[in-house]
């Protein structure tokens, strides 16, 4: 996996493009269809209306200019493209930033890029070109061990196939990425049952995913997601096995872990798993036509602002949907090694905090680490 070029003299490294100071006054009204979005323009470009000054933390997400191309020729597929540059007529790339303690959902139909936007903002796939800083880390300029720790150190994955370790019990998975960190045996014990104790299942701790239901593999994935205390929680479709009810249970886990401070990105098909985001992106042939605040980045997601309203607004009955989904095979084996890989061993807390400022790499972090 080969980032297309590495930064040049100059170019910026940790700190950004920008540095993303909440912008003073910004419109977050829901009602409000300019809410949230940035047009096209110097600098702008589609998705990136959540930049600020320069004092703030650096974006959790800041990508610029990306574009993912499958095949060549004839056979070629932009899975993300962006705007046309009415200059070249070329695909001028994809522009997204996200700001920590966002809670973003990606909407779009089959095919319209979701899952390439998630591989490639999870480190798990490299774009054809184009730039990304993860928490002020340019990406682009690490080799693949130090990309295996950032990923490992800054990501918790969920995905729709819960990817647990077949029997294997519930406190072992979610040990799992602590034991390869070198946490010792009884703070990894102690901060994966706090982890399990979070989602709900400090009953189940001994439980194999054969021995659960849907639902409660899924909060078992999230707790292993989340025992690491990651800058960002990436979910691709992480209801889409669910019903209802489940649904409703990851879904009030991850608003808590949100209003907590946790960035949270996550893509769905569903518009009832959407409304608990802060912010609402659309895509279409791989660039973002749409781009909604429901929510100010500070403060607490939707669902938590006003529950009474949240709840008597709740739709019926069914989704949008029906279309079908790609296979996530190389996502599950990633999720695996992503949970199993080394992790920086932080105290445990009952909910853990957001990060604070991102930390450079040193030499002995990286080194020792399976890769993924
Ligand atoms: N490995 C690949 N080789 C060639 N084309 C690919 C590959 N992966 C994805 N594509 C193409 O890229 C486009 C975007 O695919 P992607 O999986 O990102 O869609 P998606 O929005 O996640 O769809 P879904 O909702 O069905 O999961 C599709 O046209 C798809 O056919
Ligand atoms: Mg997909």
């Amino acid at each position: 996996m080969r980032w297309p070029g590495k930064p040049g003299p100059g170019s910026p490294g940790r700190g950004g493009l920008h540095r993303g100071a909440r912008k003073a006054g910004r419109t977050t009204d829901p009602t409000d269809p300019t809410a949230g979005t940035d047009g096209p323009g110097p600098g702008g470009g589609e998705g990136g209306g959540e930049d600020g000054g320069p004092w703030g933390p650096p974006p959790v997400i800041e990508v610029r200019a990306l574009v993912k191309q499958y095949g060549q020729g004839d056979a070629a597929v932009r899975a993300l493209a962006g705007p046309v540059d009415p200059g070249t007529g070329e695909p001028a790339g994809m522009d997204l930033v996200v700001e920590q303690g966002d809670m973003v959902a990606v909407m779009g139909s089959s095919g319209s890029g979701k899952s390439t936007l998630m591989n490639i903002l999870g480190c798990l796939d490299v774009p054809t070109s184009g730039r990304y800083l993860l928490d002020g880390i340019d990406v682009g300029g690490l080799d693949e061990h130090q990309l295996s720790l950032v990923r490992n150190r800054k990501i918790g994955f969920v995905f729709q196939s819960f990817n647990l370790v077949p029997r294997t019990p519930a406190l072992a998975q979610v040990e799992l990425p602590l034991a390869y960190a070198g946490v010792k045996a009884a703070e990894r014990r102690r901060r994966a049952l706090a982890a399990l104790d979070l989602v709900g299942l400090a009953d189940r701790v001994g439980h194999r995913p054969n021995e659960l239901s849907g639902g409660q593999q899924q909060r078992v994935a999230v707790a292993r997601a989340l025992v690491t205390a990651p800058a960002m929680l990436l979910a691709d479709e992480p209801t889409g096995n669910l019903d209802s009810h489940s649904t409703e249970e990851v879904l009030g886990i991850v608003d808590r872990l949100n209003a907590s401070g946790r960035t949270v990105v996550l893509i769905t098909h569903e518009d009832e798993v959407a409304r608990h985001a802060k912010r609402v992106l659309r895509l279409v042939d791989g660039r973002i036509v749409a781009d909604v605040r429901q929510a100010p980045v500070d403060g607490p997601p939707p669902a938590l602002r006003d529950p009474g309203a949240f709840a008597a607004r709740a739709p019926r009955a069914g989704h949008m949907s029906g279309v079908s989904h790609s296979t996530e095979g190389a996502q599950a084996a990633h999720a695996v090694q992503a949970a199993s890989a080394p992790q920086e061993a932080r105290p445990a807390r009952a909910l853990p905090a957001p990060p604070q400022a991102p930390q450079a790499l040193t030499a002995s972090e990286t080194t020792g680490g399976p890769r993924p």
